[in-house]
């Protein structure tokens, strides 16, 4: 395949672009440091700017994952604008350098959040099931959505992928959360009674494939293991996982005190399925939260 990729020097970027360079494709990643793609990317090629492809350019598919990182700073009026300039306005001048193409590619996956959702408490939701309370979370992830769908109108196969936290050996939430487990400073956020649903690294980059080398399938997807988990029984697998204790807890409202609104993303809760991802015949290598974490603490 020859895939378009943005987000490429990312956690999950690099991952994917390790996967398909090992497997022969060739992946183009359009990035704000482009001249660092080669080296972040598995010897991907770099693009500082789509307007120097051609419009007979010629891709199997376009895979969009860039985004300024949503838990990395409160969300004040300035980082709000950053956080949907990087995923809306990059989306929709993605989507129309796609439509003026000569040959639009045959499938878009883009990315989203299981944060579409909201806080939806313990209402048990698959791919189809209607948002919980809207945040400005769940408004992001609609609006990106929105943009990746106008891809349609040039008969491009659009996918959504609704990602829960990835966890990753060289990133992301564990990266985060590993110093305080491992010193015994694990703690449940707020009740604990959250449902926090979580993906391998390896199985995300795996369904990114499977999705987008099966012939059919568009729409929503969730990406997210198959057995979603509670805050607090995720506290205990990661404390057991590094032979510690995790005795404390973080209470919610000093979450809401330190993170505003930003809070959700601890405190909100989604008992997501992904039924969808099933059905299209993904099957999960870490189907289950010990199984991954003892994998990931080995490497
Ligand atoms: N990791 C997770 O747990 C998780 C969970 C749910 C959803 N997601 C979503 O999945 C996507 C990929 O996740 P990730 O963890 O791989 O992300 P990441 O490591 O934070 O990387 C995302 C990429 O977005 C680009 N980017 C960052 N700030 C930007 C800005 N201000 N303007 C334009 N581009 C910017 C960067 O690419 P360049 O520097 O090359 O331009 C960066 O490599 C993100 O959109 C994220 O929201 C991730």
């Amino acid at each position: 395949m020859r895939i378009l990729l943005t987000g490429g020097t990312g956690l999950i970027g690099r991952a994917l672009c390790r996967f398909w360079i090992a497997r022969g494709h060739e992946v183009l990643v359009w990035s704000r440091q482009s001249a660092r793609v080669p080296a972040l990317c598995s010897g991907a090629q770099g693009i500082a700017d789509l307007a120097a492809l051609g419009k007979a350019e010629v891709f199997d598919a376009v895979v969009n994952l860039a985004g300024a990182p949503i838990a990395d700073a409160r969300w004040t009026a300035a980082r709000r604008e950053t956080l949907w300039n990087s995923r809306v306005l990059l989306t929709r001048r993605l989507v129309d350098w796609m439509l003026q193409l000569q040959r639009p590619p045959a499938a878009l996956l883009s990315g989203s959040a299981v944060g579409w959702w909201g806080d939806a408490g313990e209402r048990e939701l698959d791919e189809t099931s209607a948002a919980g309370v809207p945040d400005f979370g769940s408004t992001l992830c609609a609006a990106w959505e929105a943009e990746a769908l106008r891809a349609r109108e040039a008969g491009v196969r659009v996918l959504l992928l609704r990602t829960a936290a990835v966890l990753a050996a060289d990133g992301g939430m564990l990266q985060r959360l590993l110093p305080p487990f491992r010193l015994g400073l694990g703690a449940r956020l707020g009740s604990g009674q959250q449902w926090m649903p979580w993906i391998h690294i390896d199985d995300m980059v795996a369904c990114i494939d499977f999705l987008l080398q099966s012939a059919d399938g568009a729409g929503v997807f969730a990406a997210c293991a198959p057995q979603p988990v509670r805050n607090a029984e995720f506290t205990q697998a990661l404390a057991r996982a590094v032979h510690r204790p995790a005795l404390l807890a973080v209470p919610a409202w000093a979450l809401r005190l330190a993170l505003g609104e930003m809070a959700v993303l601890l405190l909100g809760s989604q008992r997501l399925q992904p039924v969808r991802t099933l059905q299209a015949g993904y099957r999960y290598r870490y189907p289950e939260l010990d199984g991954a974490l003892a994998q990931l603490l080995r490497r």
